[in-house]
């Protein structure tokens, strides 16, 4: 899987991505992270991309030409269909006023052999040029921060690790939990007390139904007590599967 992301800072996503599980699947060629700098695409010989906005206010604004000429010069490089209306790849717009992002669109996304990610910086980018390309705006939470490229990783790394082959099988099974949509059930390992505390007799038993048994409603208390948004339409679905 293709990720293309344009932004202002290309060695912060290179340098982060490069790390960890996803620096793992770079390297085994199984994702591939194409950082376009869209200074690169500055139409002036001072290298800047950005100007005061009309209609007055503060900050400055990523001009449109730059965006769309390293946009034109992502889809030059991929096989032709792209250029195709129907079959343009997906633009990711990084913006607290776009979609919040979902485990459900991290899954989505990883269906797709390209994925464009636009990073904005200043105090955004000229609209005509995001009516223009943008197919997703996507936000990772109602907090503001200085750019999108943080966000950007996120969604790289969540969508990367559905990518199959990208985990190892203990790795998988080991993040499940927000697919059943309960929270993880709590974890220990050596040494069997630390500083006093024990851990739960039952994980020491051998008792493998006993253990399954705690550690679901380890889940279920875990999910209604910090999350209890999930609880409800955990326990919803529930009811209607068992009607069913
Ligand atoms: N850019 C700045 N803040 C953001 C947010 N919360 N989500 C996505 N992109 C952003």
């Amino acid at each position: 899987m293709n990720f293309h992301i344009m932004t202002l800072f290309p060695d912060m996503i290179d340098n982060a991505l490069s790390e960890s599980i996803t620096g793992r699947a770079i390297k085994n060629g199984l994702i591939n992270i194409d950082t376009v700098n869209i200074r690169d695409f500055a139409q002036n010989k001072y290298g800047h991309v950005d100007d005061y906005t009309y209609g007055g206010g503060a900050g400055m604004l990523m001009q449109a030409e730059p965006v769309y000429l390293a946009y034109r010069s992502i889809i030059e490089k991929l096989p032709v269909e792209a250029d195709d209306e129907d079959k343009k790849p997906r633009v990711i717009y990084m913006t607290p006023q776009g979609t919040t992002f979902t485990q459900a669109m991290a899954k989505e996304y990883s269906k797709e052999e390209n994925l464009i990610i636009l990073c904005g910086h200043y105090e955004g980018i000229d609209e005509r040029v995001l009516e223009m390309i943008v197919t997703d705006n996507v936000s990772i939470g109602d907090f503001v921060l200085t750019g999108g490229e943080l966000p950007a990783m996120m969604i790289v790394d969540a969508v990367s690790r559905l990518v199959p082959g990208v985990l190892g099988k203990e790795e998988s099974a080991l993040y499940e939990s927000f697919y059943d949509g309960l929270l993880e059930y709590p974890q220990y390992t050596r040494p069997e007390v630390f500083m006093g505390k024990a851990v739960p007799e039952v994980l020491l038993s051998g008792h493998h139904k006993n253990i399954e048994k705690w550690r679901y409603e380890q889940s279920l208390e875990r999910t209604r007590q910090r999350r209890p948004d999930l609880y409800d339409k955990y326990m919803n679905n529930k009811d209607k599967k068992t009607k069913n």
